[in-house]
């Protein structure tokens, strides 16, 4: 086998579809790319408490191990309390990532010949591969349809059907019909796993979430927090009960097998949700530019917008103009990256716009002016 011919195949065919990849080290002073929703990640009370945490607590640098090694600690198990409290669950179990919690949990819960995963056609690439290794039928509904998802869950009735559903989806900026498919329990038997990811810190209580604000959090059999995207820091926690962290710790290889999370890491994970309870400064930064942006931008017969905020995304519909666009809009000085397939489908490809508790009035009537001389 010619094994780099065939990769250079594959990296040539995406070349011609406009679809390659590469990572860069280029930056755009106006940031409406990051996940750094309240700008937690450069928060100086969170740096000066992880610092003292430092000067009071240090012990190692890294965990030393898996957490059923040498890497736990009573600090990371107090850690796991509090988040579960905050969370109003029973119980919570820390992952590196949240792309490890996902993969892990869902391959790890759904293992029957009887079970069935039916997803939202858009949940993150971390579920489509739990769901892979899983080796359960995965059937897929229309992205928020609650008829579509009612529908499959009538012709499953006699299997094990597990829901998996981001509360918000971040590809489109919108909301999980949260309410209307926890009704679906009335008349069908299923198991809800909710994303959280980019809803932590945004919306609910305290930035508790969506399924906090929609008041379903005991609905649900697990909960997926991430601490990378308003948070500003590193891995996830999932929330349910008891017996549910209980079987992680005992099947979960992406839990079992990796090396616990790092003392500065779980310092900033504790510290950036002691700000958000403490605080809403930068939440009420965010929603005030959210705002903004929305006057600004809505009913723009040029333009098509989608979502209802922090994120947003300007349709463009091919890979190659969404390509072009992002580039002359970093020309002007923004971070605005082409979001082409496949982390979308061909044929909406878009301009994504992640809006910060840090972006002004005067960068979006730049952006406005800049797209509109493009004559989107
Ligand atoms: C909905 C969703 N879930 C999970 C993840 C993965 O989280 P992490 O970046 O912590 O691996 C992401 C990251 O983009 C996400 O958007």
């Amino acid at each position: 086998m010619d094994f780099e011919k065939r990769i250079k195949d594959l990296l040539d065919a995406r070349k011609d579809k406009q679809e390659y990849r590469q990572l860069s080290l280029q930056s755009y002073p106006i940031d409406l790319t990051s996940n750094d929703y309240l700008g937690l990640s450069k928060s100086a009370w969170i740096k000066n408490k992880v610092s003292e945490s430092y000067q009071k607590s240090f012990q190692r640098n890294g965990a030393t191990g898996s957490r059923l090694l040498s890497g736990n600690s009573q600090y990371i198990e107090s850690l796991e309390a509090k988040i579960a409290d905050f969370h109003h669950g029973e119980s919570s179990l820390i992952f590196n990532s949240g792309f490890d919690a996902n993969l892990g949990l869902i391959s790890t819960i759904c293992r029957g010949e009887n079970d069935v995963i039916i997803y939202d056609e858009l949940v993150h690439a971390s579920i489509h591969q739990g769901i892979k290794l899983s080796g359960v039928t995965g059937v897929l509904f229309q992205h928020n349809n609650v008829a579509d998802l009612e529908m499959i869950l009538k012709q499953n009735a006699h299997a094990n059907c597990f829901v998996v559903i981001e509360s918000f989806y971040s590809m489109d900026g919108d909301k999980a019909p949260l309410k209307d498919i926890v009704a679906l329990k009335q008349k069908y038997q299923f198991e809800l796993i909710v994303d959280e990811a980019h809803a932590l810190g945004i919306f609910g209580q305290q930035g508790r979430g969506l399924c906090n604000e929609a008041g379903i959090e005991s609905d649900c059999l697990a909960r997926i927090y991430t601490f990378g995207k308003a948070m500003g820091t590193h891995g996830a926690a999932i929330v349910g009960s008891k017996i549910l962290t209980e079987y992680l710790i005992n099947f979960c290889k992406p839990f079992i097998y990796s090396t616990a999370l790092s003392s500065h890491n779980l310092w900033s994970v504790e510290h950036s949700y002691k700000f958000i309870l403490k605080n809403d400064i930068q939440l009420v930064k965010l929603n005030n530019i959210i705002e903004y942006f929305k006057y600004i931008f809505e009913h723009q017969k040029w333009v098509e917008l989608i979502g209802v905020g922090p994120v947003f995304g300007l349709k463009i519909g091919d890979a190659k103009s969404t390509r072009e666009m992002a580039k002359r809009l970093n020309e002007h000085g923004f971070d605005i990256r082409p979001i082409v397939y496949p982390t979308v489908a061909r044929g909406s490809e878009r301009l994504r716009i992640c809006l910060h508790s840090y972006n002004t009035k005067d960068e979006i009537d730049m952006l406005f002016k800049v797209l509109k001389e493009m004559h989107l």
